[in-house]
């Protein structure tokens, strides 16, 4: 994952010129320096680590530790002080030694020259142009065309076709050596261009190509950072453009190859690493899989799968997990009878390497299939752009190469497969669709029964279609289609014996939740939703198809829904190990969460709230974070349950004239409760609430501690300022855990739950926190600390589930069951 770096590509020129530029004839000697105009940046002498050999670098100013994004004679350095930068009259900047030598020079421009200056700018690019053109016409050469290992905000990785320029990232030989070293970020210009880490030669990794949103398998663009691809007859580049000016960003390849981001913000000279990646996981690795096959990274190991109607080269091989040498079609391809080929589809898929494959901008996909089945050595197809419901055409030719499957984002690919193996196990289903509208849906439920077996209750063990009482539906928009299935509601009933509360699973704050079983076995929660949603039909359906496409491992899973006159449900996936609450409060299951499953659940539960509030497309506040509602599945990863519902709700949240739940005491904010205000800072607290109770395997709503009368809250502030911060960890944790880790948790917490909202840190912060990214900050006095605080008012509204009224704003609040 590339690449993030900082500011707007602008070419402002600062009026002073004393400082930041370098006129024909000046020059700047080994102690002296260039500053650009707000003196963020400094370009002048270094030597590296512990070497004495001397290099012309740009670096940030006062930024610790010393941080050079850009060296101009790396592979050339002056053995002594004594070097000189000059700018000539030909507008060439020269690096002399003591005797004179030109050691380096920058390329001459065929431009006219007119009058030169080189100057820095704030961006980090240093410039030489004509001094009176103002626009990037005037540039004769600039270092961003010239990169070095790092990559800053407006530099770009690419062509310029028409010059033949190359803008590439390369890492150095070592940290004292700037020499260009092994690794490199590149652009693939054969077939779909793509980004490439290469290691000398051979291909280490794909970033790969552009989807209209990122580079597919990466998340899109964001308020904070985008990424820009231009391609037409002139240049073909990426470039990450920072939206934000309140921190910088730069991505470095290191020596040893590893992508690594720092950050740090405008005011805070302390550079903080963000993100680093060695390769992830073994499914990073080029071709790790070999050809033909996907690779998918379960837990802890990653294992490869050959795409249907393919086999492995070498089976036994392949059955002691050497994948290196992949699959191979089961029969051997014969153009003759290729005319019946179907297509199957593959979703969230990282795409093939692009490099052996064609494409045209305007095609749809249907066009694009067509062109596919009429060249016998297209093997599979996909669209170019992924926005406004796809467009565009990607084909592949003969192998497929460096697949792998993602939980969350990725494409869908259409792979070609012989009519036999479209039959095989696959039911009824129409060979060779021509019919889009038909065939995207019909391939989405055909999509290889290889990776959904499992997981979508569509299929059964053998990759059969299920024969479901249920039917698929489109929302209107034609982009928002969803695979969500709708079921009858004399199926569920079957399914959860006529809804008995033998099979009720619990009473969530929308409406009771039942197991239930299908005729074949699978498993599903369904939720009945209070009647009244106070929204039409229409509505409710499409604000169902939205949630449905919020997926994140964190979340649980919607599988369908269910609307019957009255009745409205929602189906989700089944959890076997039910909530939290379940374990962290009882006294024997507590036992099964040590310290790294708790630490775990923590991080999971943040990631989650983290993309409802900032990375899913509808940014959602939950509302109702509590214990009960954070499910567990059967690794005890954490996923968060009912998302979205007060979406769903919102009418009568303001109505507040029903049971609705819009918050649950021991997890509300005090401004929530005060004044009715509900933001992203709410969920926050309540996610603070979560942490504590998770540490210390107490209940907030019912710990009071018999000196202070402090609720957990308090109890948790009051240690910690008295030192004694570890004396909340749960005892049955015993010695097994890491001091820093569980105290960095507490902190954490107790930010989250600081009375003041706007002292709270946002999610993304959060995360940061917890992986010892950010400096934590002394957490301020907690909302809602004291047992008295709440009770004369909750006390009673626990009993009869009452609501109170502040300010005309009602709030229903029932007790956290
Ligand atoms: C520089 O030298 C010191 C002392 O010999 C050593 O501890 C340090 O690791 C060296 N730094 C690098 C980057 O090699
Ligand atoms: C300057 O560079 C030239 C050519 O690389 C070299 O021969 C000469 O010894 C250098 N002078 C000094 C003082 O390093
Ligand atoms: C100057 O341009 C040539 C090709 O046009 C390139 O090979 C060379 O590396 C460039 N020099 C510098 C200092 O960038
Ligand atoms: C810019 O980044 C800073 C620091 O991360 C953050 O506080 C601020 O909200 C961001 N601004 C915008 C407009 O996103
Ligand atoms: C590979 O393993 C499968 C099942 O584990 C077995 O049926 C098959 O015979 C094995 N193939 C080879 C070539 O060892
Ligand atoms: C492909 O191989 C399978 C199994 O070996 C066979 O049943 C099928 O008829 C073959 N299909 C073609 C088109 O040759
Ligand atoms: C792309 O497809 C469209 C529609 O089929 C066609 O008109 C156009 O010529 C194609 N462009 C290229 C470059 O093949
Ligand atoms: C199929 O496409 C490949 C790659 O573009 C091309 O070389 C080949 O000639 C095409 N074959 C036919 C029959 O069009
Ligand atoms: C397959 O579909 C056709 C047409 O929809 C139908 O007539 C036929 O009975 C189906 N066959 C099976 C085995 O379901
Ligand atoms: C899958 O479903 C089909 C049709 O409903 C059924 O015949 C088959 O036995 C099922 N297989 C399993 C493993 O449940
Ligand atoms: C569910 O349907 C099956 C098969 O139709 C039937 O045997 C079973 O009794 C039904 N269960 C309930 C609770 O209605
Ligand atoms: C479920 O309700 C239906 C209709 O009311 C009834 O016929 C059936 O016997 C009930 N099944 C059970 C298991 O209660």
């Amino acid at each position: 994952m590339l690449i993030i770096w900082f500011l707007l590509f602008s070419y402002m020129i600062p009026s002073s010129t004393s400082i930041d530029s370098l006129a024909v004839g000046q020059s700047i000697q080994d102690d002296e320096t260039l500053v650009s105009a707000s003196g963020i940046i400094e370009v002048g002498f270094f030597s590296p680590g512990n070497s004495t050999r001397r290099y012309l670098g740009i670096w940030y100013t006062n930024v610790s530790p010393f941080t050079v994004v850009w060296v101009a004679n790396r592979n050339t350095p002056l053995e002594s002080n004594s070097g000189i930068l000059r700018l000539n009259e030909k507008g060439i900047l020269v690096l002399l030694n003591a005797t004179n030598s030109i050691i380096w020079s920058s390329n001459l421009s065929s431009k006219a020259v007119n009058n030169p200056i080189a100057y820095l700018l704030d961006t980090g690019n240093f410039v030489v142009k004509n001094r009176q053109e103002t626009d990037m016409d005037g540039v004769l050469w600039q270092s961003f065309d010239y990169p070095c290992d790092t990559l800053m905000s407006g530099m770009k990785i690419g062509w310029n076709l028409e010059t033949g320029l190359e803008r590439y990232v390369s890492s150095w030989k070592s940290v004292e050596d700037p020499a260009e070293g092994e690794y490199a970020y590149k652009m693939d210009r054969r077939g779909y261009p793509q980004i490439v880490k290469f290691k000398g030669h051979g291909i280490k990794m794909r970033e790969g190509s552009w989807n209209g949103l990122s580079l597919v398998g990466n998340p899109g663009p964001t308020n904070q950072v985008s990424l820009k691809f231009v391609f037409n007859e002139k240049e073909v580049y990426f470039e990450y453009v920072l939206h934000n000016r309140s921190f910088f960003e730069v991505v470095t390849l290191t020596p040893s190859g590893a992508g690594q981001i720092f950050f740090w913000s405008t005011h805070r000279s302390t550079r903080q690493p963000v993100f680093s990646s060695e390769e992830k996981d073994q499914c990073e690795s080029y071709a790790f899989c070999g050809t033909n096959s996907i690779c998918n990274y379960n837990v802890n190991s990653p294992s490869c799968e050959c795409l249907r109607g393919y086999v492995p080269k070498y089976p036994d091989q392949w059955n002691v997990t050497i994948w290196i040498d992949g699959c191979v079609p089961r029969n051997k391809s014969n153009c003759n009878n290729r005319h019946t080929d179907g297509f199957l589809k593959y979703t969230h898929l990282k795409l093939p390497d692009t490099s052996s494959s064609w494409f045209n901008t305007t095609m749809n996909l249907d066009e694009c299939q067509k062109t596919c089945l009429k060249n016998c050595s297209c093997t599979a197809y996909a669209n170019l752009d992924i926005r406004d419901g796809g467009s565009g055409c990607l084909l592949w030719f003969n192998s497929l190469t460096d697949m792998r499957k993602f939980s969350q984002w990725g494409q869908d690919l259409y792979l070609r497969v012989p009519a036999s193996e479209l039959d095989a196990g696959h039911g009824n289903i129409t060979k060779k669709t021509v019919e889009i509208a038909v065939g995207v849906i019909i391939f989405g439920l055909v999509t290889c029964a290889c990776i959904y077996i499992t997981k979508n209750p569509v299929f059964n063990k053998s990759g059969t279609l299920r024969k479901l009482n249920s039917k698929r539906y489109k929302t209107k928009h034609k982009h928002e289609d969803v695979d969500l299935q709708t079921f009858k509601l004399s199926v569920l009933a079957n399914a959860t014996e006529n809804f008995s509360t033998e099979n009720k699973l619990g009473e969530g704050g929308f409406g009771p939740v039942y197991k239930g079983i299908l005729i074949d076995g699978q498993e599903l929660a369904v939720k009945k939703l209070s009647k009244k949603s106070g929204q039409v039909l229409e509505e409710f359906k499409n604000e169902v198809a939205l949630i449905a496409k919020l997926q994140h491992r964190n979340l649980v899973k919607l599988v369908g829904s269910c609307i019957e006159g009255e009745e409205k449900m929602l189906i989700y996936e089944y959890m076997p190990n039910k909530s939290l609450d379940n374990f962290v409060f009882d006294e024997t299951k507590k036992k099964l969460l040590d310290w790294p499953k708790r630490f775990n659940i923590i991080s999971g539960i943040a990631r989650g709230i983290l993309y409802l509030h900032q990375d899913s497309r509808l940014k959602i506040i939950h509302r109702d974070l509590k214990t009960s509602n954070i499910l567990l599945d059967t690794n005890l990863n954490p996923k968060i349950s009912d998302f979205g519902l007060a979406r769903l709700f919102l009418e009568d949240q303001i109505e507040a004239n029903t049971n609705k739940v819009a918050g649950t005491y021991g997890y509300i904010p005090p401004e929530y409760a005060a004044r009715g205000h509900f933001s992203e800072k709410s969920d926050v607290f309540s996610y603070g609430v979560i942490v504590l109770e998770i540490i210390s395997g107490k209940r907030n709503k019912d710990f009071s501690d018999p000196e202070h009368y402090n609720n957990l809250l308090g109890h948790a502030w009051r240690l910690w300022n008295q030192g004694r911060t570890m004396e909340l960890l749960d005892e049955v944790l015993g010695e097994q855990c890491t001091p820093s880790e569980v105290i960095r948790c507490i902190q954490v917490g107790l930010l989250c739950v600081q009375q003041r909202p706007e002292d709270r840190p946002n999610m993304s912060s959060v995360v940061l926190m917890l992986n010892g990214d950010k400096l934590l900050p002394k957490p301020m006095f907690p909302g809602f600390y004291t047992e008295k605080d709440v009770s004369f008012e909750t006390n009673s509204l626990l009993k009869n589930h009452k609501l109170f009224s502040v300010n005309e704003l009602s709030i229903t609040v029932l007790d956290a069951r």
